[in-house]
C-alpha cells in the first residue's frame, strides 16, 4: 500500500498548492498546521489535517506513525526578510529549533525522506548571476541565516539518522491555483504582487522601495515564479527520493529578472487600472538583483514551468484576489 506524505505547513501559501497538486495525482496527503498562519480551508484538499505545531515531537511522531508516514515535506515557517531583523527570536524559533524537532520527530519514527522549503536569501548578495547551486552561501538577514542553519544540519541527519533530503530554494513565490481555488492571504502583506494588486483595486496604498539601483529602470530585479510551478518541483523531488535519488539542493526560478516597475506595469495592464505608486526609500536587506539559474532541476529532474510569463502570475493573483477580497477571511497570519 502506498505510504502518506505529510506537509507540515500545508495551509499555508506554498504548502496548500503542493498538497493540492499531490492530491490530484492520487497520493495520500495529510496536512500537519497550527492554522496560526496557514487558513483552514486552504488545506480542504488533504486527505485529513492534524493540528499541531513544529514544537510538539510527540505530535509529530503520532501523526507520522498514523498515517505511516515515508515523505515529510516541510513548509512551516516565518518568511519576512524585514521581521526577521526586527524578531531573530522568533525567526529562530520557529525556523531552526521547529524544523530540527520536525527532523528529530523523522529520526525517531524512522521517515526516511525529506523535503525542505528554502529560499534565495541563502545566498545573500550575489557575486554571480544567474544564481546557481553552488554560489557562495552568504545570507544579510535572519531569515537566511535561519534556512541556511537547517540546510547545514541536513547532511549530518543523514549521515545518522539515514534521513534523505531534497532542498528546494525558492526565489519569488507568486501567483495563484490556475483553477482559482487558492491564493495566497498573507496578514500583514508585505510581498510585492498582492501589495500592488490591492493598491489597484483600491484597497490600500502603494510603494516602490527604491528606484535608485544600478538596473536599468532603477528598481530591484527579481526572478518571479508561479507557485504552482513550485508544487511541481515538489513533486519530483518526492519521486526521485522515493526513486533512491541522492541527497540535493535545486534552486527554483524562472531565470528571468523582472524589475518591479516592470511587474508593477503588467498589474496595472491586468487589473485595468492604475497602481498609484509613490517612490520610498530602499528597504533593508533587499539585493539589487536576484535571479536564479534552475539548470539542475530541468536536467535532473525534467522539471518545466508551465506559467512563466509574469502576465501570468500576475493574472493567476488577480483572479483569486478579485474574487476573495478579504483572503480566506479567517483572520489567520498567512
Ligand atoms: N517591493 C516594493 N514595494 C512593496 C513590496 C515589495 O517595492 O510594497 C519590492 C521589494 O523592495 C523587492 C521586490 O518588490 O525589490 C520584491 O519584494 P517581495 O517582498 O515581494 O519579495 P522579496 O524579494 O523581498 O522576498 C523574496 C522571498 C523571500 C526571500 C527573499 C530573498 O519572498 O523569501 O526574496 O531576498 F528571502
Amino acid at each position: 500500500m502506498a505510504r502518506s506524505v505529510l506537509v507540515v505547513g500545508g495551509a499555508g501559501y506554498i504548502g496548500s498548492h503542493a498538497v493540492k497538486a499531490l492530491r490530484t495525482r492520487g497520493d495520500d496527503v495529510v496536512v500537519y498546521d497550527d492554522l496560526s498562519a496557514g487558513h483552514r480551508s486552504a488545506a480542504r484538499f488533504a486527505t485529513a489535517l492534524v493540528e499541531g505545531n513544529i514544537h510538539d515531537l510527540a505530535r509529530l511522531r503520532n501523526a507520522m506513525r498514523q498515517y505511516d508516514v515515508d515523505v515529510v515535506m516541510h513548509f512551516a515557517a516565518w518568511a519576512s526578510v524585514g521581521e526577521s531583523v526586527r524578531d531573530p527570536i522568533g525567526y529562530y524559533r520557529n525556523n531552526v529549533t521547529g524544523s530540527l524537532t520536525v527532523l528529530e520527530a523523522m529520526a525517531g519514527e524512522r521517515v526516511p525522506f525529506f523535503v525542505f522549503s528554502s529560499t534565495a536569501a541563502v545566498f545573500g548578495n550575489p557575486v554571480t548571476t544567474p544564481i546557481t547551486e553552488d554560489h557562495p552561501k552568504a545570507p544579510i538577514n535572519p531569515y537566511g541565516e535561519t534556512k541556511l542553519a537547517v540546510e547545514r544540519a541536513l547532511p549530518h541527519y543523514e549521515k545518522a539518522y539515514e534521513i534523505r533530503s531534497s532542498v528546494l530554494r525558492y526565489f519569488n513565490a507568486a501567483g495563484a491555483d490556475p483553477d482559482g481555488d487558492l491564493g495566497e492571504d498573507h496578514a500583514p502583506e508585505l510581498h510585492l504582487i498582492p501589495r500592488a494588486i490591492d493598491a489597484a483595486a483600491g484597497r490600500s496604498t502603494f510603494q516602490i522601495f527604491g528606484d535608485d539601483y544600478p538596473t536599468p529602470d532603477g528598481t530591484c530585479l527579481r526572478d518571479y515564479i508561479h507557485v504552482t510551478d513550485l508544487g511541481d518541483a515538489h513533486l519530483l523531488a518526492l519521486d526521485a527520493l522515493r526513486g533512491g535519488a541522492d541527497s540535493s539542493h535545486y534552486n527554483l526560478g524562472n531565470g528571468r529578472p523582472t524589475s518591479v516597475r516592470e511587474v508593477v506595469d503588467t498589474i496595472e495592464r491586468v487589473v485595468g487600472k492604475p497602481v498609484p505608486a509613490a517612490i520610498a526609500p530602499r528597504r533593508e536587506g533587499d539585493p539589487a538583483v536576484l535571479f536564479a539559474s534552475s539548470d539542475r532541476i530541468k536536467s535532473e529532474l525534467g522539471w518545466r514551468p508551465r506559467f512563466e510569463d509574469v502576465d501570468t502570475i500576475v493574472s493567476t493573483a488577480w483572479r483569486w484576489r478579485e474574487a476573495h477580497p478579504s483572503g480566506y477571511g479567517d483572520g489567520a497570519r498567512g
